[in-house]
């Protein structure tokens, strides 16, 4: 009876317990023994990739996601009453991965810091949204990003979503004119952003701080936590710029035209360094389009322009004649030192070029003004004070050789005088 029970009991036991529970310690797996054997691309190559796949690192084997009996040596392995569910629909990814990825308490066993939001905030995107509302399945699922048999964290450089890869993982769509023709949809994203700023500090300078598309569009969708919009995105970094930007005149006029913030002026993709040159009413200059030099905003932008040229030309005078100073061998670090002073002030200014008020642009640098102009004048100090001194080495070597010859000839004079005697 009590036999009867306990049987009974792990009956209950096992067909509770969610099948990918058990299968963490399934040893050996049928489904690898056999798919192992197959030496082409659809039934051979999910056993090589999945072995360095984070689920398989995990203790996952096949029947995780696909289900079946991984105890059974023959094809009976794949029988659909043992649970066994063959290719997975694309349209029925979010709900596969989700049943471990939604369930925060499964989770925990494995990564208590993983988040446990990607199918909710896969469903607020234009892909979940677009698949689930009408059915199109030309949108990114899970797998488009997470290729299904060689899944890895962001972490790893060989991940798909590895901040360098993530553009490109996106790219197979977004930059492909034929997947992406039917929507009438832009294709130059990856294009224009592999020419950004951003992308160069990432690839170029390994800084991966940088954003790259999911930064931007969140990881699943869904606009970054604070963020209402993607076009407010920006500010999470830029913070400064951003802060400047949302108490300007523009801010308010620019909403009720209809146009972007930071894109109007900078774009979104195609983000290149900024320079002074950009506060102009001429190419390359941003204002061009909407002032003249007939209108308010014009005049500011060409006093804004004046203010920031003339603390930049000051500070490239005075840092050139510091160096010159400093080559032929003066003692001039301190001064060099004072003068990032003004490197700093111009930095501040140029960032408050987005209070677009010259009042808020000469505070900065104003300030820096004045430690170039005094550097340069420690510079010129400097040059003198080496010319005064080359001249009175000149002098000395004169008078050096002067006693020299006088020497010469005193003792020529003696010798002579000698002989005679
Ligand atoms: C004895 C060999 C053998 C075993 C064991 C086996 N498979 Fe297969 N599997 C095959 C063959 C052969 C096919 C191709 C069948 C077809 O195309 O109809 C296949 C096809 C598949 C497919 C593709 C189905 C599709 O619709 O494209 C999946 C997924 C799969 N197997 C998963 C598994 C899993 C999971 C297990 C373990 C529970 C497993 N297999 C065990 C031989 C095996
Ligand atoms: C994390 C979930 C997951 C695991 C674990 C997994 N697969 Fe898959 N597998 C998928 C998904 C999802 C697809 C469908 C991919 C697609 O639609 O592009 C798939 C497709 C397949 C296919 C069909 C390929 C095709 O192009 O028709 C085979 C065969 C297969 N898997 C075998 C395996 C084997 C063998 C294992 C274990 C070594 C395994 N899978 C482990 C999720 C998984
Ligand atoms: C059987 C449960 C289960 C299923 C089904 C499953 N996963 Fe996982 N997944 C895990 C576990 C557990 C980890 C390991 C977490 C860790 O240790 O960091 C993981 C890790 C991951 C990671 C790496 C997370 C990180 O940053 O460490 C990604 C990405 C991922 N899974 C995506 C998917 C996708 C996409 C699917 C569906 C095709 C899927 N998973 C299906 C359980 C599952
Ligand atoms: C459009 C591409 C894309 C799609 C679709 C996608 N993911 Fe992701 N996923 C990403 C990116 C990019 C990251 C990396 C985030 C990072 O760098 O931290 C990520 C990260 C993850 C992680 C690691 C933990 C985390 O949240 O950062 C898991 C788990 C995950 N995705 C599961 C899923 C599941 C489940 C689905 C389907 C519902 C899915 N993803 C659909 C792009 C995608
Ligand atoms: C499997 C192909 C595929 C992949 C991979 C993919 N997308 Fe998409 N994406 C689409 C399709 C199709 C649409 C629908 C286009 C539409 O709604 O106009 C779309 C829509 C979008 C939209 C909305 C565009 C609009 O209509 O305004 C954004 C933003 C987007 N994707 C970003 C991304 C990002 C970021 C990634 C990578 C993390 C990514 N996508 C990966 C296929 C893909
Ligand atoms: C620095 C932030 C940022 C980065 C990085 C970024 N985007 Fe965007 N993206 C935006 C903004 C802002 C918009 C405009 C949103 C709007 O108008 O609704 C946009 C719009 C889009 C759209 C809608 C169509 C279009 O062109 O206007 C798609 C699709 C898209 N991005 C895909 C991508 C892909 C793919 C990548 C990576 C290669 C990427 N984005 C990188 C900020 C970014
Ligand atoms: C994830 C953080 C992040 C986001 C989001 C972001 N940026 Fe950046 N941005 C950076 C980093 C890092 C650099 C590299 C140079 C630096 O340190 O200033 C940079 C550089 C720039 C530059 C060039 C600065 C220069 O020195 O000339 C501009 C302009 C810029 N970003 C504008 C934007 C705009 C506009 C957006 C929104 C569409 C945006 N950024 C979104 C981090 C970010
Ligand atoms: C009306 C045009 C305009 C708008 C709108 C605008 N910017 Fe700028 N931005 C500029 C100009 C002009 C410069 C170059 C200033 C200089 O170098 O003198 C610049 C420079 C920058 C820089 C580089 C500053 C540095 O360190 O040299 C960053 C970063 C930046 N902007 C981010 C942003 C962000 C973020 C937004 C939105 C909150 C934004 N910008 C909105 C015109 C604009
Ligand atoms: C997309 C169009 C657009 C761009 C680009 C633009 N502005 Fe403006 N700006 C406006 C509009 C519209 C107003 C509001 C005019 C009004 O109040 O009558 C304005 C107002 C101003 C004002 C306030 C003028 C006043 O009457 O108080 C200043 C200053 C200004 N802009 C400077 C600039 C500078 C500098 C740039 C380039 C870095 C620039 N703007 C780029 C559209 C633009």
């Amino acid at each position: 009876m009590t036999r009867l029970y306990a049987a009974a009991c792990l009956i209950v036991v096992a067909l509770s317990a969610p099948f990918w529970e058990v299968s963490a310690q399934e040893q050996p797996d049928s489904c690898v023994a056999c798919h192992q054997n197959f030496g082409d691309d659809r039934l051979g190559k999910p056993v090589k990739e999945f072995a360095s796949d984070i689920h398989s690192t995990r203790g996952f084997g096949c029947v995780a996601c696909h289900g079946g009996d991984a105890n059974d040596p023959g094809m009976g392995a794949m029988d659909r009453a043992k649970g066994y569910i063959g290719k997975p629909a694309r349209k029925e990814l979010a709900q596969l991965c989700g049943r471990c990825h939604s369930d925060a308490r499964f989770m925990r066993q494995y990564n208590p810091s993983l988040r446990v939001d990607q199918v909710a905030e896969y469903y607020t995107s234009v892909h979940g949204q677009r698949l689930s509302r009408n059915g199109d399945e030309k949108v990114a699922v899970c797998v488009s990003c997470h290729p299904a048999h060689s899944i890895r964290p962001p972490s790893d450089p060989r991940s798909s979503i590895h901040p360098l890869k993530v553009a490109e993982t996106c790219g197979r769509c977004h930059a492909d004119a034929k997947t992406m023709e039917p929507y009438k949809i832009a294709t130059d994203q990856l294009g224009k952003y592999r020419e950004s700023i951003h992308w160069r500090t990432m690839s170029v300078k390994g800084d991966l701080s940088a954003p790259t598309c999911n930064d931007c569009h969140g990881n699943h969708g869904a606009a970054p936590p604070g963020m209402s919009w993607v076009g407010n995105v920006c500010g999470q970094c830029h913070t400064v710029m951003a802060e400047f930007f949302a108490q300007s005149r523009h801010a308010k006029v620019f909403a009720q035209m209809g146009v972007p913030g930071c894109a109007t002026c900078h774009s979104n993709h195609d983000i290149k360094e900024t320079g002074d040159a950009m506060v102009s009413l001429e190419q390359p200059g941003v204002c061009v389009g909407c002032h003249t030099n007939q209108d308010n905003g014009g005049k500011v932008a060409l006093q804004m322009r004046a203010a920031l040229d003339s603390l930049s030309g000051e500070y490239n005078k005075a840092h050139a004649i510091l160096l010159q100073a400093e080559r032929a061998g003066m003692e001039v670090s301190q001064a060099q030192f004072e003068l990032n002073g003004a490197k700093d002030a111009l930095v501040k200014g140029r960032a408050a070029v987005h209070t677009f008020s010259v009042e808020a642009i000469s505070k900065e640098t104003l300030p820096g003004l004045e430690i170039a102009k005094k550097a340069y004048a420690r510079g010129l100090r400097v040059l003198d004070e080496l010319e005064f001194r080359r001249k009175g080495l000149a002098v000395s070597l004169i008078i050096i050789l002067a006693l020299i010859v006088g020497v010469v000839l005193k003792i020529r004079q003696m010798e002579r005088k000698k002989k005679a005697e």
